[in-house]
């Protein structure tokens, strides 16, 4: 167990955007990791997340070697973390993308992001990575996680973007922008407002939740079921943002399907117990996702790249997990989804979670082999050997730096130093060349 990991473990997590990291070590967990798991056809054979058997093994052995195959091809092509990606129209200089994270700093509370954010993006897009996909962002006001979630619910909050938007594309890198609803998850404290981890009462700027079922989240207050017109209206609401997004100067739009937010509350049996068409079976349960990325698909131009990011697993008995989660990763290749990011878990308070380096790579191999859509992975990938391994091994098309980022904004450019390339193959600003590793 490194330091990444150590630190992991004390990080503040706040169990909202990254899965509640239980300290569920490596030497903890035993030799039953998700590697193994995954090894065994994508399940436990314990049961705790799936079924086991000879026809699975069969499946896998094919996965296996179809995933040999793809690393070899990958080989071949010398993929590598600086090749660049096209993804319909766009091209993007490399594969080392910064995840969406949540800064909760939109502090007048009027979803407008402000010259922190600024700066927090246009410094890692300067720092050489491809993609930068901004943090969490309201679709609705009542859909923050937090009353200081930067929004695009209404027209006033697209001038706010555009000079970010533009610095980040000034500096070579792909702006995208997460788009989400924070469903039962919504109103929670943060560093400015306090109440961290607990729902905002009313008086301090809170409001009541919504969700598929009226079921809490851990110790969250307790939301309200959605009527069908209030789903349409959501459904609505992510595209009227989508189209914001591509007024702003948005090149690609991520759906947040991810960490027990709304959409993921919807997708999971453990949190929609809905009788009606938007729940039931995986078809019902996913119907919501579906209309919000057919009319995300049908608001933004042919040639914008639409991705989707989510949670492959709840780590919950009966609950979501990667099967699911390939089965809706090939429908939404059907719609019009060009890329799945794939993360795990959010999605269920107090489950264990076998957390370390590359912890949540073999689900992005799993979705990108058997739902064949280009996928990236993230998680604890924190060293450029390790990341440039799982592209160039074709694991995950790309890989999103997080934490590792918002300790260092250049990682990019101390990647390409690391693995060889030359400073004038780095994405490096003209202007800072001469200070070139
Ligand atoms: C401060 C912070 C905020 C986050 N906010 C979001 C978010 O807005 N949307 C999201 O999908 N994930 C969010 N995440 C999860 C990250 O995108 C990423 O998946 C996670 O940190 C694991 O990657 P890492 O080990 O490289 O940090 C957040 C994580 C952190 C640490």
């Amino acid at each position: 167990m490194g330091g990444d990991e150590l630190k992991h473990e004390n990080f503040d997590f706040r169990g909202f955007d990254v899965p509640e990291l239980k300290a569920v070590t490596l030497a903890a967990s035993g030799p039953e990791t998700v590697e193994s798991e995954l090894a065994a056809g994508g399940k436990k054979s314990s049961g705790k997340n799936g079924k086991s058997g000879g026809k699975k093994a069969d499946k896998a052995d094919k996965a296996e070697k179809k995933g040999k195959s793809v690393a070899k091809e990958a080989k071949k092509n010398r993929i590598g973390l600086f090749t660049p990606m096209g993804l319909r129209d766009v091209t993007v200089r490399n594969r080392i993308w910064l995840p969406p994270m949540c800064t909760y700093s939109a502090l007048a509370r009027d979803g407008k992001p402000t010259p922190f954010h600024y700066q927090h993006y246009v410094s890692r897009a300067f720092g050489g990575f491809g993609m930068i996909i901004a943090e969490a962002t309201a679709v609705a006001p009542e859909g923050r996680i937090s009353p200081c979630d930067v929004g695009l619910w209404e027209d006033g909050q697209i001038d706010a973007w555009r000079w970010i938007v533009d610095g980040i594309r000034n500096a070579g890198a792909v702006p995208a922008v997460q788009l989400n609803h924070a469903g039962r998850k919504a109103s929670t404290g943060c560093f400015a407002v306090g109440y961290e981890g607990q729902s905002v009462p009313e008086e301090a700027g809170g409001w009541s939740t919504v969700a598929p079922s009226p079921i809490a989240f851990g110790g969250l207050n307790a939301p309200r079921e959605l009527s069908v017109d209030e789903i349409h209206g959501i459904v609505g609401a992510f595209a009227a943002a989508a189209g914001r997004a591509v007024a702003a100067g948005f090149q690609a739009i991520e759906i947040h399907a991810a960490h027990g937010y709304l959409i993921s509350e919807f997708l999971d049996p453990l949190c929609n117990e809905r009788t009606d068409e938007y729940g039931g079976d995986l078809e019902g349960r996913a119907r919501f996702l579906l209309e919000v990325v057919d009319a995300v698909r049908a608001t933004v131009p042919e040639g914008m790249p639409v991705l989707v990011r989510i949670s492959a697993t709840d780590w919950a008995a009966g609950g979501w997990d990667l099967d699911q989660t390939i089965v809706v990763s090939k429908m939404l290749k059907e719609h019009g989804v060009d890329l799945m990011d794939v993360s795990t878990g959010g999605i269920m308070a107090g489950v264990s979670i076998p957390v370390k380096a590359n912890y949540q790579v073999p689900f992005a191999e799993q979705v990108r082999l058997k739902a064949e859509i280009p996928t990236t992975a993230v998680g604890l990938i924190t060293k450029p050997k390790q990341a440039n391994k799982i592209v160039a091994r074709g694991e995950a098309d790309a890989v999103e730096i997080g934490r590792a980022a918002l300790r260092d904004p250049y990682w990019p450019l101390r990647a390409a130093n690391k693995l060889g390339v030359p400073a004038t193959e780095a994405p490096y600003q003209p202007q800072y060349i001469r200070g070139a590793y």
